[in-house]
């Protein structure tokens, strides 16, 4: 233990030695602002609550001062949502969703949106995010999909630990820093059929070779959170099982963090779980499998003491609890500063909205491009149609306002957001280029539709703009989808603007990855927009009129039939037949896909396996500069247990000028290299290894050379 950490250990203890029993269960209680009257979220501070959630501002501030004059003044910790920037203040600057960030393949940016997000938070006097979701998107029925950072372990564990650090600053006793909270411990992605909080068949092995992986990169950032999963895995929810939250998460990863549960999970044991017969075994079953603090779940505080009464429940399960929170409060220094000083002013500011939309720039995918972009100049009328060019809550997606804490759908954003209507009409010349717009039909199947309305309006234009998608109501907690096909009349509404022999652009804003059949096929150019932010319009706007030249890369395949889901690409080998009877067995876009204005030539590779360095030749042939993401993956030839085909180990960014070549030089972490044992060990095995490095997870696409490991 070093100095810094003795000294917090000793105030710890200190402050426990002085703690009632019912002064140290308050601590462990984390109350929702948005379910209580301001007259009991007093009376909860006063108690010496350990944290709230869902508050901002003033009404936080109150708090605040309740508990420094409850007897022994232990500040509370203000925990928010603020999932892709502060959303739940409607002033805040909203980044692209995860998924959208995941995009760009950039650590450096990731952290970035942390930084400022933290600061947004740190400005309105809160502490910690829940923020970010480890969860892997393999699966796109799930409603949460749009919060990971896609199907892959390796991406999801590098910008979960750059946004973790971004999060977090230098130091969490900075002005600006805020806790960070990876979750959800652990497989909640992997729900069967999707359905969200079900159970998870998943074994121990695959857990720790799939899932665990991000979670291993998020504790080495130091993240100083972690949130316990809704679902089960075999049978056990989460919130019960002493070994994922002891075993693994504390004896083996060496998690020194805080564990919050996941909303009202002690009661989901009662009442949907059914593992639980009442509030006091409940509450039992979640301090003692390892649970910190109680979100929401205010029944535990009186049970919890009833069962210490009882000593149906030992005072060091309850003791250890309030050790790891109040460890957290001393080490990020709220005895001293129960308020986060954040820089005042910044929420909104220019300097952030830069960053957004930087970050909207680098998470637009370009899909597909029949010589139809960037749009040529003197264009005389652009049709802009669908439901999704102009609606900005569709372009948020889920976790901003409009959805949290209490959904406020008609809420009138602040500026300047761009929706893409707006952006098309931002950067086209008005004397030469008229932009028409229709809305044609919603996203739902009820909603009214006017296909004629929109074949009228773009008739006799140029181009069309085509913006489809989903909105928030086919998306999010409670909302995993059966069907992935456009919803509503998308797909009718496309095929009658086709028959008009217009070329269309076909632009998807979406929380995750749609089946688009025949508008994927017959579209003159597809862009993946994801929820692109308060700037995804602009950026896809700058896309299609060559301001920008894409750069972002899928993080998650595109299934082309809900059948075919999960559909990721790094599965396990030994497909019968290798394909469907109806349908190929390969997504209608693979991960790592993604288009430029440019093209890139990949040629000599070379790799030594003794400074697992690898080298390759990289050269933009085309006539624009661009960034291309160098995309390295590894086989296991021959091994004990199952390899996937390939596994993302390494990627690099690379900007090339047009014309330019480069030799790009990337070091690869043997540890990358490990599989998970039948017995449960990390391990390489010695034997031989192919190395797969270029532009996307598609085999032609892909340069390989084999190398030994080992003996
Ligand atoms: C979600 C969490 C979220 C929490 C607090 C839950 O329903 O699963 O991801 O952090 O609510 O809002």
């Amino acid at each position: 233990m070093d100095d810094q950490n003795r000294d917090v250990h000793q105030k710890v203890e200190e402050l426990l030695s002085r703690m009632t029993a019912e002064e140290k269960v308050a601590q462990m209680v984390q109350v929702s602002y948005s379910l209580v009257t301001k007259e009991e979220a007093l009376h909860w501070a006063a108690l010496g609550a350990g944290s709230f959630l869902h508050v901002l501002g003033d009404d936080a501030r109150a708090l605040q001062q309740a508990a420094l004059r409850s007897r022994l003044g232990i500040p509370v910790l203000f925990g928010i949502d603020a999932i892709h920037g502060h959303g739940i203040n409607p002033n805040a600057t909203i980044f692209p969703t995860q998924l959208a960030t995941a995009c760009a393949w950039n650590p450096t940016l990731a952290r970035e949106i942390g930084r400022v997000t933290a600061r947004e938070v740190a400005t309105d006097g809160l502490h910690w995010t829940f923020s970010p979701v480890l969860c892997l998107g393999r699966d796109a029925r799930w409603g949460r999909v749009d919060e990971t950072f896609g199907e892959d372990p390796y991406l999801a564990g590098e910008l979960g630990a750059a946004i973790i650090r971004g999060y977090q600053g230098e130091s969490l006793d900075g002005d600006e820093s805020i806790l960070a909270c990876a979750k959800h411990f652990i497989g909640y992605g992997e729900a069967v059929g999707a359905r969200d909080a079900c159970d998870t068949e998943i074994t121990n092995r695959k857990m720790r070779e799939v899932f665990l992986p991000p979670f291993i990169k998020a504790i080495k950032a130091g993240c100083a959170s972690v949130m316990t999963a809704y679902g089960s895995i075999d049978g056990t929810p989460l919130t019960a099982s002493r070994e994922i939250l002891h075993t693994i998460l504390r004896d083996e990863l060496q998690f020194d963090g805080f564990v919050v549960t996941d909303w009202d999970n002690v009661n989901s044991l009662i009442m949907n779980q059914k593992v639980a017969a009442d509030i006091g075994e409940a509450s039992r079953m979640t301090a003692c499998a390892g649970n910190d603090m109680i979100m929401v779940s205010t029944t535990f505080y009186d049970a919890a003491l009833e069962l210490l009464r009882q000593k149906k429940l030992e005072q060091s399960v309850i003791d250890d609890a309030v050790r790891h929170i109040l460890t957290v409060k001393f080490r990020m220094g709220l005895f001293e500063h129960p308020e986060k000083k954040g820089k005042p002013g910044c929420i909104g500011s220019r300097e952030h909205l830069e960053i957004a939309l930087q970050a909207a720039r680098e998470s637009v995918v370009l899909l597909t491009n029949h010589n139809t972009l960037p749009l040529r100049k003197g264009i005389r009328k652009i049709a802009v149609i669908g439901p999704n060019a102009d609606d900005i809550r569709a372009q948020y997606g889920d976790w901003t306002y409009f959805t949290h804490p209490t959904p406020k759908p008609d809420y009138v954003p602040m500026r300047p957001y761009r929706t893409l209507l707006e952006g098309i009409r931002d950067l086209a010349q008005p004397q030469e280029t008229q932009v028409v717009y229709h809305l044609v039909c919603g996203v739902l199947p009820e909603t009214e539709d006017d296909l004629a309305g929109a074949v009228e309006a773009a008739r006799g234009s140029d181009i069309i703009i085509l913006a489809v998608g989903d909105n928030i109501a086919l998306h999010g907690e409670t909302r995993d989808r059966a069907d992935l096909a456009l919803s509503g009349k998308q797909t009718q509404l496309f095929q009658k603007l086709h028959e008009l022999n217009i070329p269309i652009v076909t632009v998807v804003i979406s929380s995750k990855p749609l089946c688009l059949g025949v508008v994927a096929e017959q579209s003159d150019a597809l862009i993946m927009a994801f929820n692109g932010g308060m700037f995804g319009g602009q950026a896809v706007a700058e896309v299609l009129f060559g301001k920008l030249n894409p750069m972002g890369r899928l993080p998650i395949s595109i299934p082309r039939h809900s059948g075919q889901v999960p559909v990721y690409y790094n599965h396990l080998p030994g497909w019968h037949g290798g394909k469907y009877a109806d349908l190929p067995a390969d997504p209608d876009f693979a991960f790592g896909q993604g288009g430029s204005y440019t093209c890139f030539d990949y040629r000599n590779l070379r790799f030594d396996p003794v400074t697992f360095t690898l080298q390759i030749e990289v050269e933009n042939k085309g006539p624009m500069a661009g960034v291309e993401t160098v995309q390295v993956y590894i086989h296991d030839c021959v091994a004990s247990v199952m390899r996937p085909v390939k596994q993302l180990i390494a990627f690099q960014r690379v900007g090339l000028a047009a014309g330019e070549a480069k030799t790009v030089s990337i070091a690869v972490d043997p540890n990358e290299l490990a599989l998970i044992t039948q017995d449960e060990k990390r391990v390489i095995e010695p034997g031989e290894f192919k190395l797969m490095v270029g532009h996307s997870s598609r085999d032609e696409e892909l340069l390989a050379v084999t190398f030994q490991y080992g003996d």
